[in-house]
């Protein structure tokens, strides 16, 4: 016992010196988990960045939860710190257009430029491209989605907090339809649904849920131009 623990330490330790990203909680938590057997949900959050995204990542820091985002490009220039924490804290980056158009209006030109200046404003924050897009409102085509050089995210829970404005409400919307799986769209320039995080993160834990990044639920294996609304999931898991 006493060998094993030294060896875990020492590896431990080394990684840690190697790799000062893998001190971060979420980092350290998105290691661990296999969304082929583990119960996994993705929170995922558009609209942003915006006024209260830095006190949803203080929130998703503390819980050491992973989760999702889809960035405005004209507001990522805006708040290129939070942006900055965003990445460094392990949390997954979308575009989401520049300036949150739908994509099924726009000639196959303006769709390219709405996803390059928004690519080139997340690359400039933080240094990476994003690696999924969600179109805005949902809306989509088989036409427009052959443009976009993305695995197109959309959701099985629509939380409805741009309306509810509701807190508890979000999180009981949200406790009611999960199931292993699960993508939950949700907005954080909305104050009441950042304030509804925490006690939907203790709820979805309490239930055997692990939050994950859309990346990990997909388990890396997702294509690009491709509309996802869930991950696949074994009805044993219920
Ligand atoms: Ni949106």
């Amino acid at each position: 016992m006493a060998l094993l623990g030294a060896t875990s330490a020492a590896s431990c330790s080394a990684t840690t010196g190697a790799e000062p990203q893998a001190q971060s909680p979420s980092q350290s938590a998105s290691e661990q988990v296999d969304c082929s057997v583990q119960r996994c949900v993705a929170l995922t959050f558009d609209d942003g960045p915006d006024q209260f995204t830095d006190e949803l990542l203080d929130t998703l820091k503390a819980t050491e939860t992973p989760a999702t985002f889809f960035l405005i490009g004209s507001k990522v220039q805006k708040l290129p710190g939070t942006l900055q924490r965003m990445a460094a804290e392990g949390h997954q980056i979308g575009s989401h257009t520049w300036d949150h158009s739908d994509i099924t209006k726009l000639s196959a030109q303006q769709l390219k430029q709405q996803l390059d200046r928004t690519d080139a404003a997340i690359k400039k924050a933080t240094g990476q491209s994003p690696s999924v897009f969600r179109p805005p409102l949902g809306h989509h085509d088989k036409a427009h989605n052959q443009l976009v050089p993305y695995p197109l995210v959309l959701w099985d829970i629509h939380t409805h907090d741009g309306r509810l404005k509701n807190s508890e409400k979000i999180v009981k919307v949200t406790m009611d339809t999960v199931q292993p799986g699960s993508i939950v769209l949700m907005h954080d320039p909305r104050k009441t649904t950042v304030q509804a995080i925490p006690e939907m993160v203790s709820q979805l834990r309490a239930k055997g849920y692990t939050p994950v990044t859309v990346d990990q639920l997909f388990t890396g294996e997702m294509e690009n131009s491709v509309v996802y609304s869930s991950a696949p999931h074994d009805p044993a898991q219920q």
